[in-house]
């Protein structure tokens, strides 16, 4: 039985990672650190902090404070970036799907580890579709430990067992299956190999397929 699916919302219901991308290649042309499309790939699903201790490892001149300072910095960037989104910029059938779920009966919450998803959701129009944000500052350990997808369940009062978790990174993915849930991957079966259904995109996601599984 399915009671709730939670969804990852950058590169799921939208795509950001442009966008990411451009903020952090700024960040690091301004410190002189090498940055490409590659490692922004192993950037999807990873914190803010995370993702800047990856890109600027164990260089030395960057303690607690200048890291949190340029984390800031990119974040601004990262704001101008998504600044003109409007539900324009949903990934086609996106709001469909999460149409269909409210109206089959099912919880919908989010679990995303972007600090900026509650305005990403009011930008796309879809905000008022969402049962619950689990919020990624309030918990211990990002993904690909399960701490956000369980916090979403319990904010959706349903058990992890009776949850969908919809996924396009494959840290997401582990943070799924770690947290007890059934998983969806976005993306390619290649990388989300260990996801245990994978679809294209959100647009080919058919409710019916799960409601009976
Ligand atoms: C998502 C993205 C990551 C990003 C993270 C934190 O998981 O896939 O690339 O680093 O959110 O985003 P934030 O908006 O809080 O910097
Ligand atoms: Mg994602």
């Amino acid at each position: 039985m399915l009671a709730a699916i939670i969804f990852d919302l950058d590169g799921v219901l939208t795509d950001t990672a442009e966008a990411h991308f451009r903020a952090w290649k700024r960040l690091a042309d301004s410190i002189g650190v090498p940055f490409d499309h590659a490692a922004n790939e192993q950037l999807k699903g990873i914190d803010r902090m995370g993702s800047l201790d990856r890109i600027i490892g164990d260089r030395p001149g960057f303690n607690a404070n200048e890291r949190a300072r340029l984390a800031a910095v990119k974040n601004g960037w990262y704001l101008e970036e998504i600044a003109g989104f409007t539900p324009a910029d949903l990934f086609p059938g996106a709001r469909a799907v999460l149409e269909e779920a409210r109206g089959a009966g099912l919880k919908i919450a989010l679990a995303s580890a972007s600090r900026n998803a509650p305005l990403l959701l009011e930008r796309l129009g879809i905000a008022t579709l969402f049962d619950a944000v689990a919020d990624p500052a309030a918990v211990a350990a990002g993904k690909p430990a399960p701490d956000i997808f369980l916090a979403a369940a319990r904010a959706v009062d349903v058990a992890p067992a009776l949850c969908l978790g919809v996924e396009d990174a494959e840290a997401g993915i582990t943070a799924i299956r770690a947290a007890g849930m059934a998983s969806l991957g976005i993306g390619s079966p290649a990388v989300l190999a260990n996801a245990d259904r994978v679809i294209a995109a959100i647009g080919a996601f058919r409710l019916g397929e799960y409601r009976s599984a």
